[in-house]
């Protein structure tokens, strides 16, 4: 299966070289860089989590009616927030491609499939990259070099940490905020069980 992974990531690695910005290429590659360094600190199979990384924007940088056009073809059942922005379906038009053209399940899939809001119940893997995400060495904001830290020592405690500043950054913008990234919040801080006991 590692080896299985570790040919997939190099041809998902060209492809997203093919359809992102040099820009956006770069971030990949820094995400994985940053995702594969916690998984060997952590004592994780990095070769998923390199997966997850190299995959997780190769969308990113597709027009938004091709996005649309790739969600319809997967059958993705769109949200509504979807269909207003569709640069939301980048993760879950990158894990479906994932799926179809290599059989990629479980938690690579997962994570790439959520990794714009969170979701309950996310794995190890996800939680990795959505803090890579944030925190690869290309974001100087003071937040990101927090996590970069605090993520060698409590992958837990900084994904809590990951969630709350996409949280925040929605209301101090005034943006929407993704259902499922207040579900993870929630599911966090105890769900429903923590509100009644
Ligand atoms: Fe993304
Ligand atoms: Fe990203």
């Amino acid at each position: 299966m590692i080896t299985e992974y570790d040919t997939v990531t190099r041809e998902v690695r060209a492809k997203a070289k093919s359809m992102c910005s040099p820009e956006r290429f770069e971030h990949i590659l820094r995400v994985e860089r940053l995702a594969k360094r916690l998984s060997s600190i952590h004592g994780i199979d990095s070769s998923g989590v390199g997966l997850a990384a190299v995959s997780h924007d190769m969308f990113r940088d597709q027009a938004e009616d091709e996005l649309m056009r790739l969600a319809i073809s997967f059958g993705i059942d769109m949200t509504e927030m979807e269909r207003v922005a569709p640069v939301l379906l980048h993760g879950k038009v990158a894990a479906l491609y994932l799926k179809e053209e290599y059989g990629v399940d479980g938690d690579v899939f997962q994570a790439v499939y959520w990794h714009v809001s969170g979701i309950p119940g996310m794995s190890t893997t996800g939680k990795i990259l959505m803090i890579s995400d944030i925190a690869e060495e290309g974001r100087d904001f003071s937040e990101a070099l927090h996590i970069r830290e605090t993520a060698e020592v409590d992958l837990e405690k900084t994904f809590v940490d990951v969630i709350r500043l996409k949280i925040t950054w929605a209301v101090e913008s005034d943006s929407l905020l993704l259902p499922e990234t207040v579900w993870t919040w929630n599911e966090l801080h105890g769900g429903a069980s923590h509100v009644f006991n």
